[in-house]
């Protein structure tokens, strides 16, 4: 879980590994380092801590390599080790002339690195990786020919990988393989370009290879050459890239995640435009594959995603279970893959994920695929491995999220379980007509909706300054708004670091109300609707233990003066499609609450943005 980037061209390297790594930093910062090709040598250098700290390190040595045109560099999310400069990659062999970048974890290492210790290595880091770096190296001395040693290497290896490897006694030329992780070639006039990810190449290029599992590529500064695991050679199927190097800017916002939470009214049209026209016309949705009698002889759906996808598959349940009247299970992946699940071919198995590539949801899904369910995915990646995977694919459009707590991909996710619960209700005629109608004319208005609230955003910055002293935030709702209280309070946790708790708010007298006194902030989520009184009741009980009352409502009841110090108001609204507005002064409260604490809200501690490791 890390990003990492080649280069083997006819411009200088340095500019192109430092800025590529820059873009690839929101997976993952704890140390990075760049291995560049200076004569007949290789040189090496590394930092602890972010990229500016490598960009320091490299300031003294940049007349060295000014000249190198060939490189690779790696920006790392510790697995294996601390994050210390030895551990920094690129690992390099024994010998000195064979270095290495994995983004992955060889499951396998501790078995290799006694094998390979007995056959006279030594090894200097505590990372799985280095075994690779000493494996190719020895293979390297049998067949004195890179891509065959790392051929002859990965069938020793176990677990998943990305990897870029250079020799020196190979000059101008990279030899890179991947399983398991992501892995994509740029295809350049100048050269080729590697990357785990489009925006470390972008700049340079829009047209790309992505290379398979188990392929390898040895690429010089005028060829690219893919072969499969056996070693016969396979055409590249070269592709040209949605994605403009634009949207990686801040543009003017202080933060990619406030700029984030300013698209959302956009990323809703977006993902309307073209699926849902009028409160008349029946939702468009060819990408799902799934016909009236698929549908009818479903007797359950399964919805598997991570973190904030799973929140948003939580809102989803509530939706299909609604309109559609099919039973829905939702599970994080990580304990799905885990235990004896009853899935086939009658089950539908939706998996959501904002990058594709979230190893536990990937495993997942294969587990399910290969037991004959119908695979849906929502991600907002159409390239990744989980689109790879499906047999319906709803790619939710929402642009390139920079920002490690996600914001705009839960608003896209949102919006697509809207429509596929309606277009599964259309086909399975379970909503009747006034109802559906309805929901779809309110649904067309939500973007101005959203926008509504950005434009109030400082009575809730106030709102939120309030209580950034606070070491702990209680959240509570009930219903449709439960899983908006969960990721209201990831957001939080994620950012600020204070202990966020979300709760189904009658669960509050079964235990959290113990934590109850007046230095703890409730924030209820209040929306009008079926359980409106009882979560006033429950925040009556909260502010009877004397707590510091939040309500985020779209009520005008005067009788919430009373009961809350804060009241931050939304515009009115079904309960159904709540969320989609609740959520969005939950974003900015955890936003400004960071920034005012100074914390680094876009790469916070700990986190990566693809977590491609189980
Ligand atoms: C969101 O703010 C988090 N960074 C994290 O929980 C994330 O949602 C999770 O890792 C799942 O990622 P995915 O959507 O890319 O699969
Ligand atoms: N497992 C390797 C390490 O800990 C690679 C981790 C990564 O993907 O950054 O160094």
């Amino acid at each position: 879980m890390c990003g990492i980037v080649g280069y083997v061209g006819s411009n200088p390297v340095l500019d192109i590994l430092l800025d590529g790594l820059e873009q690839l930093e929101y997976r993952g910062y704890d140390s990075s380092g760049i291995a560049v090709r200076n004569g007949d040598k290789i040189n090496v250098y590394k930092a602890v801590g972010k990229l500016k700290n490598l960009r320091e390190e490299l300031s003294s040595h940049a007349y060295e390599i000014q000249k190198s045109t060939s490189g690779i560099g790696h920006i790392r999310w510790a697995t294996h080790g601390a994050p210390t400069v030895v551990n920094a990659h690129p690992h390099v062999s024994n010998c000195g002339k064979l270095v290495v970048v994995h983004n992955g974890i060889i499951e396998n290492y501790k078995e290799l690195k006694s094998k390979l210790e007995a056959q006279g290595c030594t090894f200097k880091s505590q990372t799985d990786t280095e075994t690779v770096a000493h494996l190719v190296a020895l293979k390297y001395e049998e067949v004195k020919d890179l891509t065959k040693a790392v051929g002859l290497a990965v069938n020793e290896i176990e677990g998943a990988y990305a990897l870029e490897i250079m020799h020196a006694d190979e000059p101008d030329k990279i030899v890179i393989t991947k399983r398991n992780a992501p892995l994509i070639i740029g295809v350049a006039n100048d050269g080729f370009y590697a990357g785990s990810d489009i925006p470390a190449f972008i700049k340079h290029t829009n047209k790309a290879v992505y290379l398979s599992d188990n392929q390898i590529a040895t690429l010089t500064s005028s060829s690219m050459k893919i072969q499969d695991k056996d070693g016969n050679e396979v055409t590249p199927k070269i592709e040209q890239l949605p994605w403009e190097p634009v949207a990686l800017s801040k543009m003017g916002y202080k933060h990619f995640m406030l700029k984030e939470i300013h698209e959302q009214p956009d990323v809703v049209r977006n993902i309307l435009f073209g699926k849902l026209h009028s409160a008349d016309t029946p939702i468009e949705l060819e990408e799902v594959k799934l016909t009236r009698e698929h549908l009818k002889s479903l007797n359950r759906i399964q919805i598997i995603a991570c973190g904030t996808s799973l929140h948003a598959g939580m809102i989803g349940k509530y939706l299909i279970e609604d309109f559609c009247q099919i039973p829905v299970d939702i599970e994080a992946s990580s304990e799905y893959i885990y235990r004896k699940t009853v899935t086939d071919e009658h089950t539908l198995v939706i998996g959501v994920s904002q990058s594709g590539e979230t190893a536990d949801t990937l495993t997942a899904i294969k587990q399910a695929k290969a037991r004959g369910s119908h695979i849906l995915i929502i991600t907002n990646r159409p390239d990744s491995a989980m689109a790879r995977e499906a047999d319906s694919l709803l790619s939710v459009n929402a642009g390139i999220e920079v920002s490690v707590a996600a914001t705009k991909s839960y608003i896209a996710q949102l919006t697509s379980f809207y429509l596929l619960a309606l277009f599964m209700a259309e086909i399975k005629e379970t909503l009747d007509n006034v109802k559906l109608s309805t929901l779809k004319s309110e649904m067309l208005i939500l973007p101005q909706k959203i926008e509504q609230i950005l434009s109030n955003k400082d009575k809730i910055q106030t709102c939120a300054r309030k209580y950034s002293g606070t070491r702990d935030f209680i959240y509570i709702a009930r219903g449709i708004n439960y899983p908006t209280a969960l990721e209201g309070a990831l957001k939080l946790k994620e950012i600020s670091y204070i202990n966020a708790t979300g709760y189904p708010a009658g669960e509050l007298k079964h235990g959290p109300i113990a934590m109850l006194d007046e230095t703890m902030p409730v924030l209820s989520i209040l929306m009008k609707g079926s359980v409106y009184d009882k979560l006033l009741s429950n925040s009556e009980e909260a502010r009877a233990r004397n707590a510091r009352m939040i309500a985020l409502t779209n009520s005008d009841s005067p009788k919430l003066d009373e009961l809350f110090d804060c009241i931050i108001k939304v515009p009115d609204i079904d309960e159904i499609l709540s969320p989609i507005i609740s959520i969005i002064p939950l974003q900015l409260i955890a936003y400004y609450i960071a920034e005012f604490l100074g914390k680094d809200v876009d790469q916070p501690r700990n986190l990566a943005k693809s977590v491609t490791v189980e």
